[in-house]
């Protein structure tokens, strides 16, 4: 069937622009916008596709919106299945202000499902024919899914014998996290809302990913520190990964690459280490390219020769 599925249930149509100066008020003028598929598992199923994997990206999207996303999709040839729903499925906005370099963005909330639509999204799952390995869960929930949706995801992947990915935030991030996955890659301020801790130092850190192994919440525990890299925590291991210095040129996406890139390499059967590497050079080379769009894999192959490891 496929190797990895990846789960989008609040995916977007992001539109990315810049102007000189943000200010309020003023008519700000700006480039003509780059559109982009885009939500959690969508970006990542584009970056596993780029690299070569074997990926479907299975989302809920509805509207003009989201036949617009489909149709993205379709030219970047990724491989989807588009669950239809009655809502318009969102748009998020991105600025990039160019006498800065800061991005400003403007993430909307999507459309409220409905009991039917969102529990279509775990039947497809228990009607698939062959499990894939691995089941990326990546991104919020839209209103009026319940909380626990991406533990009930995480306990039918598991049924069925899948490796549950997530990248989720808050009291989804929560729920799924009781139930137990595979992996889980919080960023700095996501594993601090989580633990409630301001989680300072390197040590407090790896405290925290630690807790959340023994506990049997995840096996693997991927924390991404932003410009300060990452560090990877197993029950019996422990690495950190200095960030590559690469130029910024918008931080947006990734996160989402750098699950690309580690769950691609996991999916070829490397080793954790090897994986680590990868989702570290497609990080950084999602920072090269402006707005929403993501890693190229001539980058991701160039960079992870460039991954510094080190016991943490
Ligand atoms: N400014 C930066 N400089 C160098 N590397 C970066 C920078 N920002 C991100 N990265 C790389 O991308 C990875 C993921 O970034 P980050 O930790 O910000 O996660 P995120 O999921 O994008 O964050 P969030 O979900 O909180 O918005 C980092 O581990 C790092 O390797
Ligand atoms: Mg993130």
């Amino acid at each position: 069937m496929t190797d990895i599925l990846t789960v989008t249930m609040n995916p977007a149509l992001d539109v990315s622009t810049s102007t000189d100066k943000v200010m309020d008020t003023h008519k700000l003028r700006c480039t003509a916008p780059i559109f982009h598929p885009g939500g959690g598992g969508i970006n990542v199923a584009r970056v596993l596709h780029r690299l070569g994997g074997d990926c479907l990206a299975l989302y809920l999207a509805g509207g003009m919106n989201g036949q617009r996303l489909r149709q993205l999709l379709d030219q970047e040839q990724v491989r989807g299945h588009c669950i239809a729903i009655a809502g318009e499925t969102r748009e998020s906005f991105s600025a990039h202000e160019t006498s800065s370099g800061r991005d400003f963005r403007f993430v909307l909330p999507g459309p409220a499902l409905t009991p039917g639509e969102w529990q279509a999204g775990l039947d497809y799952i228990s009607a698939l024919g062959a499990s894939p390995p691995y089941l990326v869960a990546s991104g919020g929930l839209p209103p009026d899914v319940p909380e626990d949706f991406y533990a009930r995801l995480a306990r039918l992947a598991k049924a069925r014998g899948s490796r549950v990915v997530l990248d989720t935030s808050g009291p989804a991030l929560a729920a799924a996290l009781a139930e137990g996955v595979y992996l889980v890659k919080p960023s700095l301020r996501e594993l601090r809302e989580l633990t409630g801790h301001p989680l300072q130092t390197g040590p407090d850190q790896h405290a925290a990913a630690l807790q959340i192994i023994r506990s049997g919440q995840a096996q693997v525990v991927a924390l991404s520190l932003g410009e300060d890299g990452a560090l990877l925590v197993t029950a019996n291991r422990a690495l950190r990964a200095r960030s590559l210095p690469v130029p910024v040129a918008s931080s947006i996406g990734a996160g989402d690459s750098f699950v690309g890139g580690l769950v691609w390499a996991l999916s070829r059967h490397e080793t954790l280490e090897q994986a680590f590497r990868y989702g570290m050079a497609a990080g950084a080379a999602a920072l090269l390219a402006p707005g929403t769009a993501l890693c190229q894999a001539a980058d991701v192959e160039r960079l992870h020769r460039e991954v510094l490891i080190t016991p943490a």
